[in-house]
């Protein structure tokens, strides 16, 4: 059982301050939290210091001890990041970067049983084909899917995912993300997603965290926090939101009100 939590977490790039404060409820195990914002609102700088990529003063905790108290193995064995650009152009092939990422990790796994798991990791994304071409001459969404596969591969408690869907079609969109609210489902562990498509964000995370010039501004259920007020003052957007059938918000934004400020 996994946990995460956060409480009045800052974090700054020298002296500029970019994260102010921020607590958000308690991640409980199979839950996948949705970090929503506007461009520069601090997402990807949340999730850096969740990562322990970049320090953050306050309070974060993976079952219930302080991330820096993590011994180094244990944390590369517990977290796993997919950052926000893909993989960059590498004379690698996917299957070759992928294997050496988890070598270089020592997972614990005999190569026999590695080599399953990118098996069935690289079939599960479509990747088959693709898996000894050079990394470069892949497409931008190919490249996103390696990067998908570059975490999961670690097969962590902990998966933090920034906008993972970013360059996908509309299969694919769909698809990588019902990975992970299985493997959630039926592994356990808890995610953390930044995304900026409100469809993925209200049909795939269990909460949300709207986060503006990087203060929190509603944490929640999708009902919770994808109101017409809200995206108004955080997105500058005139919105319509109708319920589905599933009992999830539906957000139709009919126009962009003003300027974000
Ligand atoms: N390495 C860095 N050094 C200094 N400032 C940075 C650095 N990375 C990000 N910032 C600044 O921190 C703020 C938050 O950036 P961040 O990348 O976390 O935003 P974001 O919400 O992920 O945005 P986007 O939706 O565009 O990805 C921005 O003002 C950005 O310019
Ligand atoms: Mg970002």
């Amino acid at each position: 059982m996994t946990r995460l939590s956060l409480e009045g977490v800052s974090v700054a790039y020298g002296r500029h301050r970019v994260i102010h404060d921020v607590t958000i409820p308690t991640v409980e195990d199979g839950q996948l939290l949705g970090l929503l914002g506007p461009n520069a609102s601090g997402k990807s700088t949340l999730l850096r210091a969740l990562s322990r990529e970049h320090p953050a003063t306050g309070r974060i905790t993976v079952d219930g001890r302080a991330i820096q108290d993590y011994g180094h193995a244990d944390w590369y064995r517990a977290v796993a990041a997919m950052p926000q650009a893909p993989p960059s152009l590498s004379a690698l092939r996917p299957v070759e970067l992928v294997w050496s990422t988890a070598r270089t990790l020592d997972l614990g796994l005999s190569d026999r049983a590695l080599g399953a798991r990118i098996d069935g990791l690289f079939a599960s994304l479509g990747l088959e084909a693709l898996a000894m071409a050079p990394l470069a001459t892949l497409s931008g969404g190919k490249r996103q899917l390696v990067g998908f596969a570059l975490a999961m591969v670690r097969d962590p408690d902990v998966l933090l995912l920034d906008e993972p869907t970013s360059a996908l079609d509309l299969y694919w969109r769909l698809s990588l993300m019902d990975i992970v609210r299985d493997r959630l489902a039926t592994r356990g562990g808890v995610g953390v997603v930044a995304v900026h498509d409100l469809d993925i964000a209200a049909r795939y995370c269990d909460r949300l965290a709207l986060i503006h010039r990087g203060r929190l501004v509603a944490a929640g259920t999708a009902g919770e926090v994808l109101t017409r007020e809200n995206l108004a003052a955080v997105y500058s957007v005139d919105s319509e939101i109708t319920t589905d059938a599933a009992g999830r918000p539906d957000v139709r934004v009919l126009r962009v009100a003003h300027p974000p400020e």
